[in-house]
């Protein structure tokens, strides 16, 4: 069996584990932490570019809210974690990439029940560069999707640690040769992606995606886009569409902090539109691209 190491580990990786920075291939946390045993945390992604956090407050604010959702505290003030990811950036000389936040109950013997109080929690940041090529052939290419049933738990709007279902659909889609799995509830409507928010544009030209409930993930990315369509006066519905309306669709895109609206070009083997990435889908993701480094000036 292949092992972890740090030798194996990228040189000049750098970890942050609570309050100490130190090197991504032999930091770690105790073997008693709530997240490994118990899945006892949240996490936030976002991106890093031309050294600078993308929609970081956006990526704070649902940090705060799936804390205080699980009875939990922000682990520092604000300001402060954004100063470690800033000494995170700096460390890791990388201009482009992304922060991996985490953020567990702690480390105390287990039991299903924190203790009164609770232990400190664990506050970590992992930082990796992004794959650009990667991105910008999916972008040019387009992706596919495979539909999937959504197995998941009830409160899908907070973005805890656990993802066995959506890496379990995410596998099965890669197994069936797409890149994404789109999933899908009892009722035959398209929740969102396993690590994705879920788009499609119908006929008349009118962008539609799933209303916020428990029932998917509130994305930053969705948000800023959603934002960004309403300023170019481009129709958005928020509602809950059909594997069948899916994929009748115009175009059809995902998006996500790792990328905003990648257009979808085939879902279960049938070819979106002309089986080529849509004209709304670029001027969308053109349109993100404008508002976020806007709103990060
Ligand atoms: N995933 N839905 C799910 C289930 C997600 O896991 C994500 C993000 C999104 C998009 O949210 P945002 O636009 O804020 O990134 C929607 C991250 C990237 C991940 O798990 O790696």
């Amino acid at each position: 069996m292949k092992k972890w190491s740090a030798s194996r580990a990228p040189a000049g990786r750098v970890a942050y584990v609570n309050g100490r920075y130190l090197p991504h291939g032999s930091a770690g946390v105790h073997i008693e932490d709530r997240a490994l045993q118990l899945g006892d945390g949240i996490y936030e992604v976002f991106n890093i570019r031309n050294g600078q956090p993308l929609d970081e407050e956006g990526h704070l604010d649902r940090l705060e809210r799936s804390l205080r959702e699980l009875g939990m505290a922000m682990p520092m003030a604000r300001g402060a974690l954004k100063l470690v990811t800033r000494e995170m950036i700096a460390r890791n000389r990388m201009a482009n990439g992304f922060i991996y936040l985490q953020v567990t109950r702690g480390a105390v013997k287990r039991d299903h029940v924190p203790p009164p109080g609770g232990p400190r929690p664990t506050l970590i940041m992992t930082m990796r560069a992004q794959d650009m090529a990667g991105l910008a052939q999916r972008l040019e290419q387009g992706i596919a999707v495979s539909t999937q049933p959504d197995i998941r738990w009830g409160r899908c709007d907070i973005k805890t640690v656990q993802l066995l279902p959506n890496l379990l659909a995410k596998q099965a889609a890669k197994q069936a040769g797409a890149f994404e799995a789109w999933l899908v509830d009892k009722e035959g409507y398209v929740t969102e992606g396993s690590s994705t928010n879920a788009w499609i544009v119908d006929g008349t030209g009118t962008v539609i995606t799933r209303d916020l409930s428990n029932a998917i993930l509130p994305g930053v990315t969705r948000r800023i886009m959603m934002d960004a369509m309403a300023e170019a006066q481009i129709t958005v519905v928020e509602r809950k569409f059909t594997v069948a309306e899916a994929k009748a669709a115009q175009e059809a895109f995902i998006s996500s902090a790792t990328g905003a609206a990648v257009p979808v070009v085939a879902i279960d083997g049938k070819m979106i539109g002309n089986g080529a990435p849509g004209a709304l889908t670029r001027r969308i993701r053109d349109l993100y691209a404008a508002r976020s480094v806007r709103k990060n000036a």
